[in-house]
Formats: C-alpha cells, sequence, structure tokens
C-alpha cells in the first residue's frame, strides 16, 4: 500500500490569509474582554498557535488532548487523554479545533465546558466537512469549507504523520 499526497487543496498564502481574517474578526468580537482560548490538541496545534498570533485583544490558553479518529475512521467514541487546567467558570471560551467532520468530539466538549458554567463560549475550527455532520453543533468561526474528502497537513494527520506539511492537501491511499 503506498500513501500519496496531492497538491494543496489550500495553499499556504489562503491559509494565512484566511487565518488573519478570522482572527480579525474574533479581536472585534472580544473587544474589551478577557478571553481564554482552548486548542484542542493535538489536530489544532499549528491553526490555533497561528489563530492567537493575529488576535490583539487580551488572551489566556489552555489545551485539552481528545481523540475520536483511529488512522482514518471515526469511532464517535470521544477519550480524552490531557484535560483542561483553567478554571472556566465565568470565563469568554474560545475552543478552537483543526476540523469539524461528524460534530461528536466538539459536540462533546461543548456540552462538557458548558457544564462548568463559562460565561460565554464560541467554537472556531479551520475546517469544516459540512457533509459528513452527524451532530448539529454550533461553529461560529470557520476558516474553510471542504469537500468530504480525508486531508492531511497543516496540523491534521493521518496516523499521527503529515501534520507538519504547511498546507492541506487531499490524502489518497492505494493498493
Ligand atoms: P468529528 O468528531 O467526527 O467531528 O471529528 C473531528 C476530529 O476528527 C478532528 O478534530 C480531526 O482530528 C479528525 N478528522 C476528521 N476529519 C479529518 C480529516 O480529513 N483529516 C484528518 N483528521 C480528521
Ligand atoms: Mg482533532
Amino acid at each position: 500500500m503506498t500513501m500519496v499526497v496531492g497538491k494543496p487543496l489550500l495553499t499556504v498564502e489562503q491559509i494565512h490569509k484566511r487565518v488573519n481574517e478570522l482572527a480579525g474578526k474574533i479581536s472585534a468580537d472580544y473587544e474589551g474582554k478577557d478571553l481564554l482560548a482552548i486548542g484542542i490538541l493535538k489536530g489544532a496545534f499549528i491553526f490555533f498557535s497561528d489563530l492567537v498570533r493575529y488576535i490583539h485583544t487580551p488572551l489566556s490558553v489552555d489545551f485539552l488532548i481528545a481523540s475520536s479518529y483511529l488512522k482514518d475512521e471515526s469511532t464517535g467514541e470521544v477519550k480524552i487523554h490531557y484535560d483542561i487546567r483553567e478554571d472556566i467558570t465565568g470565563k469568554n471560551v474560545l475552543l478552537v479545533d483543526d476540523i469539524v467532520d461528524t460534530g461528536v468530539t466538539l459536540n462533546y466538549l461543548r456540552e462538557r465546558i458548558l457544564m462548568q458554567g463559562p460565561q460565554s463560549l464560541k467554537i472556531c475550527s479551520f475546517l469544516d466537512k459540512k457533509e459528513r455532520r452527524e451532530v448539529d453543533v454550533p461553529i461560529d468561526y470557520v476558516g474553510f469549507e471542504i469537500p468530504n474528502e480525508f486531508v492531511v497537513g497543516y496540523g491534521l494527520d493521518y496516523d499521527n504523520k503529515f501534520r507538519n506539511l504547511p498546507y492541506i492537501s487531499v490524502f489518497k491511499k492505494r493498493t
């Protein structure tokens, strides 16, 4: 079996421009408010660090590690491997993820955070694979809507590989 990574679906330039735009919107929306940005690892690590660099309102960061995928299949079950350490009661929380696919992961994390009584909760996802949605979870900021293909790069992986690709590419397995 060979694994093929094709030409960019989203280029470095497109990504950079869009992330900057998203950060602009977020900065405007949180003007005068404290923000706690929570990055969902591992997938969001590159998007998260690019995004927060462009947000010019004050913020704190935290992270959690969650997984629901084995290679390129969703297991439908979310596991938390490392949890946030900040107290989120009364905070304006922004959850940042790499991609919304079935919506199971973000829906689970959203409900979990809401139980802890934040002042507000919004969700930002770099990519949105709308066609695959099974659970209707509200996404406040979306970088790009993409077709129903498995993608890698810019933090997204296949079997924990290709995360370091600086752009987004469709991933194919050939036998
Ligand atoms: P969901 O729970 O089905 O919405 O899946 C969300 C998680 O699955 C994302 O945070 C990714 O880690 C992973 N995922 C979904 N689609 C892809 C993809 O095309 N490439 C890489 N990871 C993906
Ligand atoms: Mg993820």
